[in-house]
Order: structure tokens, then C-alpha cells, then sequence
């Protein structure tokens, strides 16, 4: 049901109400004025029970009205059936046009105020101002006050539906990006990595180094296999919710070993293993993959030294190059995406980015990520780890 027929449905309550009260109050006197009542009373209550059952047109409210009119007639202005009657106008003002509704307002106000000049039924006081003026004030203005708070809740329920198509939108490009950021920071990043390698198997070929174009070759294989795997996974686009398997240490020890494969680069890695959901574990090994990357492909880097440090609320992941650095620009440049998707990354798990750099003065970035779980240690003691892949 939509607002303004949940208000609508509101405004029954005391046209159930109005009737039974004038009754007690008339103590059913006269009895066909009492009957009438009754009836008035038991059809809001139908139409309260059956409301989204009643014909849209609602045509019988306004013969309700004229009936509840011709009741006052007889019970006099001042027994709550005016309550009714004000009611009445709000539901018209819900369910009509502007003008019908006012048109139907005025009427109502001057049949009260010939009552009221008639002194028919029970009328208050001598000239009391309410019954006098506030009364015919509120029977007049009840229509228009439902009339603008209909048109406000459907311009809302508008804005509302708007809202939730701009959210489904925005869901989207939020998914595009993700796959985005996923195929960038694995696909694109290993299949430089097969290029790279290729290059090796080449040279070593020409060497006649056969240990080294068996080695290459299995790298190759051991990548190109990796990657099927790893598109599997953007295309179902689960890469976010998948389930984990093996502990965070050594994840991060085999993406510092695949990405320094072939290169002369001594990665140094201090980690604690930490106790993390599967979207959090994501982002911080991608991250961690693709700093690793830009330290081989951009930094000329000799050492890089990656941390891993859990605080109470947070792990901090910290990759540190000595290589050439570079001047960082507000978007990372047109067309590089890695440092952006990392960015993204954290701020989407309601974490950290932060990047250090200057030319001649190596790289530093480091990720923050919110945990809500308590650090535990790997095995017994060994709560640092401490790894050196050194292929010199
Ligand atoms: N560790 C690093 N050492 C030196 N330069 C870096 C490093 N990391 C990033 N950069 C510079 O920042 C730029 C943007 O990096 P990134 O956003 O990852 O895009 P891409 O790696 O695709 O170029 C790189 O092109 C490079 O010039
Ligand atoms: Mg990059």
C-alpha cells in the first residue's frame, strides 16, 4: 500500500470513532438519528477493514459526506461529528483533484454554518469563537491540507523510486569498477608477467642455458595456469566472496615469490598472520600484488621489504622499495590504474591509502584496514615470520 493510502486508512479510525461518541453522547436519542450513527460508525469500519478492496473512483465518499452532513443537521455543530466531518475533508483531499475538494469544502462550511445560524441539535455556548470560527476554518481547509500532503508524499514516494534506481545505477558502475580493479590487479599484472618471462625463456634459449628455458618454461606453465583460474574467478565475479584457502603469511610469500620470479629483487617479508574475512584478506593481498608489481616494473628496486602488523583495530600492510621513486600527481596519471584501484580498494573496506614517494627516494605505500577480530598468533611463538626470496 502506498502512503497516501496508509493515511488514508488513518483517517477512517475517527470516522469509526466520531459516530460512536455523538451516540454516547446523545445517549441514542433520538433512535433513528442513533441507527443512523450506528451505520455511519459500522461502514468506516468495512471500509477500514476492506480499503484496498474499494473502487478507486471512491465516489461513496462523497455521499458519506452528505449524509454525515445531514446528520449534523439533526445532532447539532457541536458533537464531535464535525470530527467526521473534518476528517472526511482530508480523505477527499487525499483521493480528489484540487478543485472538486474545495469546491466540496465550501459547501460543507456553509451547511455548517446554516446549522449553526439554525441552531439545529446541540450547539455550544452563545457566539463561542470555535464553534463560530475555528470549526468552519478547519471543515474549509481540511481538502486543501489533503490535497498538498498527498501531492507531498507522491512527489516523495517519486523522489524515493528515483533514488533507488540512482543506487541500483551507481550498484553497477561500483561492480564494473570491481572487475575492473580484479582484472587489472591480476590478469593484466600476470600476463606482463608471461611477457616478461617469455623474454627470459627467449635469452636463455639463445644462451643454450637449458635449466634456465626449463625453468622459464615452468614458470610460464604455473602462471598461464594460474591465470585461467584467476579469470574464472572475475568473471563470476566472486573473487570478493569466495571462500579463503591457506593462511594470509603465506599467500602473501607465494605473490612476493611469483612476482619477483626472474627479476633481481630481494623481497624482505615481516608478516603476522592475522585473522581475517575473506573481502578484507582480498584487499590486502591484491594491494600487496600490485605494489609488489610496480616495484618490478617501475622502481629498479634492489630491496623491497613488505610488513604485515596487526593493531587492536586495524592490520597494517606496508610495502617499502629502495629503487628510483617518482613525483606522485593527485590521480596517479591518465591511464594507471593500479594505484587508484588501490585506493578504492581501501576506502571501499573503510580503510587507508597511503603513499610515499620522491625521485631518488624509493616508495612507500600503506594500507590500513578497520578489523573487528583479535591478531592470533600463526604457531605458538612464532609470531613473526620472517621470509627472504632472493633470487640474486
Ligand atoms: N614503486 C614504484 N617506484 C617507482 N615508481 C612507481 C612505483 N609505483 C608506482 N610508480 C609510478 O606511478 C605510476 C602509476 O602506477 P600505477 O597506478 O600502478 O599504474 P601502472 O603501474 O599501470 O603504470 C607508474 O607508472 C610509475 O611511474
Ligand atoms: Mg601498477
Amino acid at each position: 500500500m502506498s502512503e497516501v493510502g496508509r493515511l488514508a486508512r488513518y483517517l477512517l479510525i475517527p470516522r469509526v470513532a466520531a459516530p460512536v461518541l455523538t451516540l454516547v453522547a446523545l445517549r441514542a436519542d433520538p433512535p433513528a438519528v442513533a441507527l443512523l450513527l450506528g451505520a455511519l460508525s459500522g461502514l468506516n469500519l468495512l471500509a477500514l477493514r476492506f480499503w484496498t478492496r474499494l473502487p478507486h473512483g471512491r465516489l461513496h465518499l462523497l455521499l458519506d459526506q452528505v449524509l454525515a452532513l445531514g446528520v449534523l443537521g439533526v445532532v447539532g455543530s457541536g458533537t464531535p461529528m464535525v470530527l467526521y466531518l473534518m476528517a472526511s475533508g482530508v480523505l477527499a483531499g487525499l483521493t480528489y483533484r484540487a478543485r472538486p475538494v474545495l469546491v466540496a469544502g465550501i459547501l460543507t462550511s456553509l451547511t455548517y454554518g446554516g446549522f449553526l445560524m439554525l441552531r439545529a441539535g446541540y450547539v455550544p455556548g452563545e457566539i463561542d469563537l470555535h464553534t463560530t470560527i475555528t470549526l468552519p476554518a478547519l471543515l474549509l481547509g481540511a481538502g486543501p491540507a489533503g490535497v498538498a500532503v498527498r501531492r507531498l508524499l507522491v512527489r516523495q514516494e517519486r523522489t524515493a523510486t528515483q533514488l533507488w534506481k540512482l543506487r541500483r545505477t551507481h550498484a553497477v558502475r561500483e561492480e564494473r569498477l570491481r572487475v575492473a580493479r580484479d582484472l587489472h590487479d591480476s590478469l593484466t599484472k600476470d600476463l606482463h608477467g608471461v611477457w616478461l618471462l617469455s623474454r627470459t625463456l627467449r635469452a636463455a634459449l639463445e644462451r643454450g642455458d637449458q635449466d634456465s628455458v626449463r625453468e622459464a618454461a615452468g614458470v610460464i606453465g604455473e602462471t598461464a595456469q594460474g591465470l585461467a583460474g584467476q579469470s574464472r574467478m572475475v568473471i563470476r565475479g566472486l573473487r570478493e566472496s569466495g571462500p579463503a584457502v591457506g593462511g594470509l603469511v603465506e599467500a602473501l610469500h607465494e605473490r612476493a615469490a611469483g612476482v619477483s620470479a626472474g627479476h633481481q629483487l630481494a623481497v624482505e617479508i615481516q608478516a603476522h598472520e592475522v585473522d581475517l574475512d575473506d573481502a578484507s584478506r582480498n584487499v590486502l593481498l591484491m594491494v600487496a600484488s600490485e605494489a609488489l608489481h610496480n616495484v618490478v616494473k617501475h622502481a629498479r628496486a634492489r630491496t623491497v621489504t613488505l610488513t604485515l602488523a596487526a593493531r587492536a583495530d586495524a592490520v597494517v600492510l606496508e610495502i617499502e622499495d629502495d629503487g628510483v621513486g617518482f613525483a606522485i600527481t593527485p590521480g596517479f596519471g591518465p591511464g594507471h590504474y593500479g594505484l587508484l584501484g588501490m585506493r578504492e580498494r581501501a576506502a571501499r573496506s573503510g580503510g587507508e591509502f597511503a603513499i610515499r614517494s620522491a625521485p631518488g627516494d624509493g616508495t612507500r605505500v600503506r594500507l590500513t584496514l578497520p578489523v573487528r577480530r583479535s591478531p592470533v598468533p600463526a604457531r605458538g611463538e612464532a609470531f613473526l615470520h620472517r621470509a627472504r626470496v632472493s633470487r640474486a
